[in-house]
């Protein structure tokens, strides 16, 4: 069943993403670079939202064996030849995340950057990464807070599909926090990302 958003739905994405340029850029997300640490001794990592490539493309060439999920299929075309270029290799499942199979203890860690889907949705895919994950498993996530609203550099005009940090705290309750903080940083990420942006950064640890 499709939950996503009308406004962000499949077209939208497929028509944003068809041009030479990578959208994100192809250098990987900050803070997913800097928490590297945390995914130290990890092997089988799951990248949601995937978009264009840049962070499982990252994350391959650190020797994780990744899997990446997104429902652009043009999306999925450009992180194939990111990955070539970079002589990696990596398992692109183009899917709606209300579809997908997450498994049980299956990953070993599931990122997701700037991933923002509607909270009815957002909160049914907390509960499949909380199942999906192995024990001691990671979950790494950087996303925009509702006061992005106001700063226009990124991200869903929409309050629904935002991190508010007390939710997504909930929503992995019983998991040890390594990272919660909302913050505000200059990002440059491509053209869609681009300047002072309000973000929440969180990783959790499955006991
Ligand atoms: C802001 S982009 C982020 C892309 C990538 N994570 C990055 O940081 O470069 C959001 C991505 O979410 C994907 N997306 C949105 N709703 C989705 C859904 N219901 N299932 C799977 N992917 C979805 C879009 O296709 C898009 O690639």
């Amino acid at each position: 069943m499709n939950q996503h958003s009308p406004q962000y739905n499949k077209q939208f994405w497929n028509e944003r993403y068809d041009s030479e340029e990578y959208l994100y850029g192809e250098k990987p997300n900050g803070f997913l670079v800097e928490s590297l640490e945390f995914l130290k001794g990890k092997k089988k990592i799951l990248c949601l939202s995937e978009g264009e490539g840049r962070n499982s493309v990252f994350l391959a060439s650190h020797g994780f064996e990744v899997t990446a999920v997104d429902l652009s299929s043009v999306a999925r075309d450009k992180a194939l030849a990111l990955a070539k270029k970079n002589g990696v290799s990596i398992d692109y499942q183009v899917t709606d995340l209300s579809d997908f199979d997450f498994g049980k203890e299956r990953w070993d860690a599931i990122v997701s950057i700037f991933g923002h889907l509607p909270s009815e949705l957002r909160k049914k895919i907390h509960q499949s990464i909380r199942t999906g994950l192995k024990k001691e498993g990671v979950f790494l996530l950087e996303g925009y807070t509702p006061e992005q609203l106001d700063l226009g550099t990124g991200g869903p005009k929409n309050l629904d599909m935002l991190y508010v940090k007390e939710d997504l705290e909930s929503d992995f309750s019983g998991f040890s926090i390594l990272v919660s903080e909302v913050l505000n940083r200059d990002i440059h990420e491509g053209s869609g990302h681009t300047g002072e942006s309000s973000v929440i950064q969180f990783i959790v640890k499955k006991p």
